[in-house]
């Protein structure tokens, strides 16, 4: 089983690294929020590994999360939407920060 893992990330890893160039030139290094409760930094470049493009822009869509998950009714807001992606992996692949002020930093 940790052997597929791997073996399933390695993939991903490869065909994340094509999309990037095909798909991707405007793709962030970085991306740094700013909510009043504390800074979040995400690193995009770093999190290619942790799964393909499409497993966190679901629609295959490379705009921002809020651009959808805005306030438009039927659809997550913001903050649950990027709750929902983030922690949600983070529980999932028993890495990553998942308290509150692991990821607002003051
Ligand atoms: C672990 C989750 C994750 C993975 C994997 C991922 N992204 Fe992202 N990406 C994000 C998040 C989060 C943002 C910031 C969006 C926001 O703040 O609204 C972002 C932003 C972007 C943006 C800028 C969008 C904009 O206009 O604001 C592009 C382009 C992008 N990603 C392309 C890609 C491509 C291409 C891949 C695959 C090679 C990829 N991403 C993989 C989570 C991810
Ligand atoms: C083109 C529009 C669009 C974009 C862009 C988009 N989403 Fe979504 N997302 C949706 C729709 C529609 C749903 C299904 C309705 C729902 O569950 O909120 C959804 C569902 C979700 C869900 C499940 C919500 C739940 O409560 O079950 C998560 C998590 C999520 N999106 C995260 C993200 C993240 C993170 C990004 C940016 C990297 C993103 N989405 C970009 C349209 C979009
Ligand atoms: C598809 C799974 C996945 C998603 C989605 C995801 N992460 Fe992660 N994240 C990981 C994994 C795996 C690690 C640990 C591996 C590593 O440090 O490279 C990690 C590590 C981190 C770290 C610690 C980095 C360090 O250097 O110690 C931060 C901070 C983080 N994630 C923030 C976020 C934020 C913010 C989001 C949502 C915008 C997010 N992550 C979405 C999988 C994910
Ligand atoms: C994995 C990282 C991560 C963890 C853990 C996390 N958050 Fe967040 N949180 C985010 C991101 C990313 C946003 C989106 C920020 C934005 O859109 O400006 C956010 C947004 C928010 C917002 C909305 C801010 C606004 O102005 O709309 C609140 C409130 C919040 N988080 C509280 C919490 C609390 C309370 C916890 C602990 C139960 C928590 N967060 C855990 C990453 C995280």
């Amino acid at each position: 089983m940790k052997k597929l893992f791997t073996l399933l990330i390695a993939v991903s890893l490869v065909s994340a690294v094509a999309t990037l160039v095909i798909a991707g030139s405007n793709a962030p290094e970085e991306v740094i929020y700013t909510p009043k409760i504390g800074t979040v930094t995400f690193n995009h470049t770093q999190h290619l590994a942790a799964g393909d493009c499409a497993s966190c822009h679901h629609t295959g869509e490379y705009v921002s999360c809020s651009s959808c998950h805005g306030n438009q009714p039927g659809i997550a807001n913001a903050k649950d939407a990027f709750h929902g992606s983030c922690i949600d992996c983070h529980k999932e692949a028993k890495q990553g920060p998942t308290g509150c002020r692991d990821c607002h930093v003051k």
